[in-house]
């Protein structure tokens, strides 16, 4: 298993890994070109510059296997910036065998090397990761005093 940072190269890769996943209608409706086409674009904007980290793991044979990103941003009422952990996900075959604890522990180490003053994410109660409490076990902390709001755009 090796991880590295994300290259526009990977777009394919990466959305062929989404695919799989199956969780996201838009992938579903499109043809392979046009996911791809569209992961390039958003991994393009992911890899512009110096505020969002996107690492990739990949097998022996340069297969895909996991990826996260992670947005860096700055608070104007902390001292460090808080890291966003956007996206964690590890193909179905590849699961329970420490590829998304390594990636993840990529994010936290990266987060003290930055100064940052933590790290957040939204989990979903009712995913299998939030089940077998994933991020609990890496010390993760629930805020169970906040609440989650999306304002939905077209
Ligand atoms: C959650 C996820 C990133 C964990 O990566 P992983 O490589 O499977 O996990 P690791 O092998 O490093 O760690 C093992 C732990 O991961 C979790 N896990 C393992 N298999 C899992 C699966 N199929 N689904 C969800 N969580 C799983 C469990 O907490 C497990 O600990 P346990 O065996 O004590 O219950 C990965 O399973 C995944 O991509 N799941 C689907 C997408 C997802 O839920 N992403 C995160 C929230 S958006």
């Amino acid at each position: 298993l090796r991880v590295r940072k994300a290259t526009i190269e990977d777009a394919e890769q990466l959305s062929s890994l989404l695919k799989e996943i199956g969780w996201f209608a838009s992938f579903r409706d499109h043809s392979a070109r046009e996911s791809t086409e569209c992961v390039k674009k958003q991994l393009a904007l992911g890899l512009a510059d110096d505020s969002h980290s996107i690492s990739v793991a990949e097998d022996d044979h340069g297969k895909i296997i996991g990826y996260v990103s992670v947005h860096w941003i700055p608070y104007l009422f902390m001292s460090g910036r808080e890291g966003y952990v956007s996206e964690l996900f590890v193909r179905e075959t590849a699961r329970d065998q420490g590829v998304g604890g390594q990636l993840l522990g990529g994010v936290q180490a990266e987060a003290r090397r930055r100064g940052c003053a933590r790290l957040s994410l939204i989990n979903l109660r009712n995913r299998e990761s939030y089940l077998r409490q994933f991020y609990v076990k890496a010390g993760w902390h629930e805020r169970g005093e906040a609440a989650n709001f999306i304002y939905p755009l077209p």
